[in-house]
């Protein structure tokens, strides 16, 4: 067991980390510690805090307890603590104080389902241990019921909150986060993924401050803006050294973090749902559950916080017959075609990908209704035939015959205003009656917080599965939330509705997969603007920005790379000059730096030169070579440009027995006179001998890691070199 109990203190070991919650002699819950193993000899001192002036004593354990000042796990408003609260509660007669205190807990191998929500997982009971602790309002008679589980191998500790109302009257949460920690220092680096659209994920260092430091979304999704990661580490982080304590929120829709200064030299920080745009009627007898926290500790730095994360999400959180298998290459026809096409481009396309090696051809938006432009027919899932020349069937089975699979673009969230679905029913989108209805482009949002809505888009998504041979469905959604506002819902229920959306889309996701377990499906939101773990759950890959330039990508590549596993993270060789920024670059640059994540290409393949054919072809076959290693390898930074350098970036991959490693070198801007440059690997055996393939080359690995590899001298902007190394059968 990972979990125990012992002197009114619950300790989880988690790998090779640890996080203690103790039980004041009041009932408060008391966060003790968070951090590597230790043995700590009276822990019940910990519960102590001296007095301080204008902190309210807590009922009549003396002016040295108060509430203000206490570290805690679950902290309520109102009766003390002028800190930011984990949960809100509002009563029929307006009253907002909770008095939450320990009354029972359970210890028990494994780890339960979070119902109707995204989660971590674990395929054996013996892999994690999972502790509930409930805690009594006698007022109100709320019950919240704190879900921990520790992953007996991995230094990760999930949390998540189930709240019941066990009174007579209904009561309104207004606030009801997944997690909040004290923790008891307050000198941090903040470490989080900021950016907007076609930047996303873009790596953010700051230092925690006086004040408030949040991170939030309130589009309705989780946003180009942010990313529901936060990690606040020590001033010293770095790849190898430095504490950090890293939280993802398993959540899609709004979500908030902060992180506040305290007087008693310390700082909370809460996550999960944003309470702004959020509220929930809980009835008697009824639960709300919050999404899942998960909260990862390194004492050794960024790496081991980055592999952590990678390992869990690639293993337990992503799931269905793709979770462990390569993951096929393909052409989108997008920044191909864009709209104009016709059966005969098509066919072409994938004829040549065939060709070239590739495995798979999408097509991308406006095969179905009357789509030759973004302004309608979204809601209308029948294929155009008149575009296609015939059906969806007989296209994708020709697509097949010409050696690639065939997949499909969907985007089943939303409905345009000129389409058959919207003009049967209007009432079918998020929208407030008699005001204007906001487009975004040019389309509404359909409301799934209305369960007909959902069953609608499963049935008529689940004919359109049927109806041909696809192998694999981008499922994009390219707005944020307006007018959130459902028909169905009383007045004192709209705020639900936000959540309420998140959790239909859930509910029509996790049908859909499951009833078609062979199709791979990819997640977009008008490239990164959801990219969470909550997707991932259901999306083994997403698609990490509609930017698809080399250099651009560098930031958004490693950005993403902090968190989530390159398996996910999909990137696409595209047409120069590139289509958002105009950059020309090199086809090695394109293949190199792409080749970093889930491959494909997105751009015309019949309008290629022969020797452009010659070089798909060659890097198609050697991403075959490298796939499994880049899907499933160890990932490391080797230079960021975020934080390192301006002028080069460089990263590699190890598999995990450490018998080959893949090195790729970005230099961005060229240097005059340029010094002589060595990159250093990492994660190498270091008493291994390695053969650099291709050439007679000799290293020892810590040879390879402390002394480094020479750069040749690359001319000009936007130059690529990669290294493929092999451990010698004699190491
Ligand atoms: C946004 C996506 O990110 C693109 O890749 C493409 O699928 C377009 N939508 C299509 O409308």
């Amino acid at each position: 067991m990972a979990i125990s109990f012992t002197n009114s203190i619950f300790t989880l070991e988690a790998g090779t980390s640890m996080y203690r919650i103790g039980i004041h002699p009041s009932g408060v819950l008391i966060h003790l510690y968070w951090g590597r193993k230790i043995v700590i000899e009276q822990p019940e001192r910990l519960l102590h805090v001296r007095e301080r002036a204008f902190s309210p004593a807590y009922r009549d354990y003396g002016a040295d307890v108060s509430l203000d000042s206490l570290p805690q796990e679950y902290p309520t408003k109102g009766i003390g603590d002028f800190r930011d609260p984990a949960i809100e509660v509002v009563c029929k007669d307006g009253s907002n104080i909770l008095e939450l205190t320990y009354h029972s807990h359970r210890i028990m191998a494994g780890k339960p389902a979070l119902a109707g929500l995204p989660a971590t997982y674990i395929e054996h009971e013996d892999e994690a241990d999972t502790l509930e602790i409930d805690l009594h309002d006698q007022r109100t008679s709320i019950v919240v019921t704190l879900r921990y589980t520790a992953y007996r191998e991995r230094n990760v500790v999930t949390r998540s909150a189930i709240i019941k109302n066990n009174g007579n009257t209904p009561v309104s949460l207004r606030r009801a986060l997944s997690s909040s920690i004290d923790f008891y220092d307050q000198t941090f680096k903040l470490i989080h993924l900021s950016g907007t659209w076609s930047r996303e994920r873009s790596l953010a260092f700051e230092t925690l401050g006086s004040g408030v430091f949040s991170i939030e979304s309130t589009r309705g999704t989780s946003s180009h803006q942010a990313n529901p990661f936060l990690a606040l580490a020590s001033p010293d982080v770095g790849e190898e050294h430095g504490e950090v304590f890293a939280t993802n929120l398993v959540y899609s829709g709004n979500f908030v973090f902060r992180v506040k200064k305290n007087a008693v030299g310390g700082a909370r920080f809460i996550a999960g749902i944003n309470p702004d745009t959020f509220g929930w009627k809980l009835n008697p007898g009824e639960n709300f559950v919050t999404p899942e926290a998960i909260h990862v500790y390194s004492s050794s730095g960024l790496t081991a916080m980055t592999h952590t994360f990678h390992d869990l999400y690639r293993e337990r959180l992503c799931r269905g017959e793709y979770r462990d298998r390569e993951r096929p290459i393909l052409v989108n026809n997008w920044e191909a075609t864009y709209f104009s096409f016709d059966r005969a481009t098509l066919l072409r396309l994938s004829s040549v990908a065939a060709q070239l090696g590739l495995e798979l051809f999408v097509l991308d938006d406006g095969w179905f209704g009357s789509r030759d432009d973004d302004k309608q027919s979204l809601g209308d899932w029948v294929a155009n035939e008149k575009k296609l020349a015939g059906t969806l069937k007989s296209l994708a089975t020709e697509v097949q015959q010409a050696g690639v699979k065939f997949g499909l673009w969907v985007e089943p969230e939303m409905v345009s205003p000129n389409s058959d679905l919207f003009r049967a029913h209007p009432e079918w989108c998020l929208q407030v009656p008699g005001a204007y209805k906001t487009e975004s482009r040019n389309q509404l949002v359909l409301d799934l917080s209305r369960a007909d809505v959902c069953a609608y888009l499963v049935q008529v998504l689940s004919n359109l599965f049927e109806s041909a041979p696809i192998s694999y469905v981008k499922w994009d959604m390219n707005r944020s939330l307006t007018n959130v506002w459902s028909e169905l819902l009383p007045a004192d229920q709209q705020n639900e509705v936000g959540h309420r959306y998140v959790l239909g889309l859930y509910s029509v996701l996790e049908q859909l997969t499951t009833k078609f377990p062979q199709i791979l499906f990819e997640g977009c939101s008008g490239g990164g603007g959801r990219f969470d773990p909550g997707m991932l759950h259901y999306t083994p890959q997403i698609w990490a920005s509609d930017n698809t330039d080399a250099i651009s990508r560098l930031n958004i590549q490693f950005g993403t790379s902090f968190i989530y596993p390159p398996s996910a993270m999909t990137a696409h060789v595209s047409a120069v000059p590139n289509h958002q920024v105009h950059r020309i670059t090199s086809m090695q640059c394109r293949g190199d730096v792409a080749m970093a994540g889930n491959f494909g290409y997105e751009l015309d393949l019949t309008k290629l030169s022969d020797d452009e054919c010659r070089e798909i072809t060659s890097q198609v076959e050697s991403y075959k070579q490298l796939r499994h290693l880049v899907q499933f390898g160890h990932f490391y930074r080797l230079i960021t440009p975020a934080f390192d350098s301006s002028d080069s970036a460089a990263w590699c991959y190890v598999a995990p027995d450490k018998t080959r490693a893949y090195a790729t070198f970005v230099q961005i801007f060229a240097v005059s006179n340029s010094p002589l440059r060595r990159l250093k690997l990492r994660g190498l055996l270091p008493s291994g001998r390695y053969s650099l393939v291709g050439t007679d080359l000799r290293f020892s690995g810590e040879e390879l890691m402390f002394v480094g590899i020479e750069i040749q001298e690359l001319k000009g902007d936007y130059q690529t070199q990669t290294f493929e190394f092999r451990l010698m059968a004699d190491a």
